[in-house]
């Protein structure tokens, strides 16, 4: 009987939903993802917590059974570097780091990486979390130009920027385009340029 060879293409693609930590220290993970991202607990007990700040029913989840250890040079490590929470709006955005930093939570890394604008955190246990803005505001243009660009195959780490000096500019009157291109030409270079790998905690 004549078939199809190809049948079993396209793939079709399941939805990414949610990642999972194994942690030492439950009760300062969920009180910092609260505090960065907004994630409450849809089911929060005494050895695992299951968090969202959407309509899943969670998108980050913690587990910690007695016997987890703590990783050794958890940043040379191979594993997770980070996770990321994207605003639509660049001014929610810069307010948000604003508001962090009040609570005194900075970042170790910021970068314009051209598709994104993004400010990395760590949580209590070291693993980092990315807090970004689209450049283009539209997913599809965004990664049209991650593929296509010369400029993000020349560079895809991106450019290092102070965040106070974004808070700055935007103060100054200067848009969200305007910062962009500044911050891409290296106009808010910061004193220290980091390294990307997750500073050590343990
Ligand atoms: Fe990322």
């Amino acid at each position: 009987m004549p078939h199809n060879r190809a049948s079993a293409r396209p793939v079709i693609t399941p939805a990414f939903h949610h990642t999972t930590f194994l942690t030492t220290r439950l009760d300062a993970m969920v009180e910092w993802y609260g505090l960065v991202a907004g994630l409450t607990p849809t089911y929060y007990g005494e050895e695992a917590a299951w968090l969202t700040n959407d309509a899943a029913n969670h998108r980050i989840a913690f587990l910690s059974p007695p016997g987890i250890k703590t990783p050794e040079d958890k940043g040379h490590t191979a594993g997770l570097h980070h996770t990321a929470f994207e605003y639509a709006d660049f001014d929610q955005w810069l307010d948000n780091y604003v508001r962090l930093r009040g609570h005194e939570i900075v970042p170790f890394l910021t970068l314009d990486h051209g598709m994104t604008m993004s400010i990395y955190y760590q949580d209590p246990d070291g693993n980092g979390v990315e807090i970004q803005v689209d450049t283009f505001g539209d997913w599809s243009r965004s990664k049209e130009w991650m593929w296509a660009s010369l400029e993000f195959a020349e560079n895809p780490i991106g450019a290092h920027f102070d965040p106070d000096k974004l808070v700055e500019a935007r103060e100054s009157g200067l848009s969200f385009q305007e910062i962009h291109a500044r911050a891409r030409a290296g106009e808010y270079v910061p004193a220290i340029i980091p390294d990307i790998f997750l500073p050590e905690v343990y």
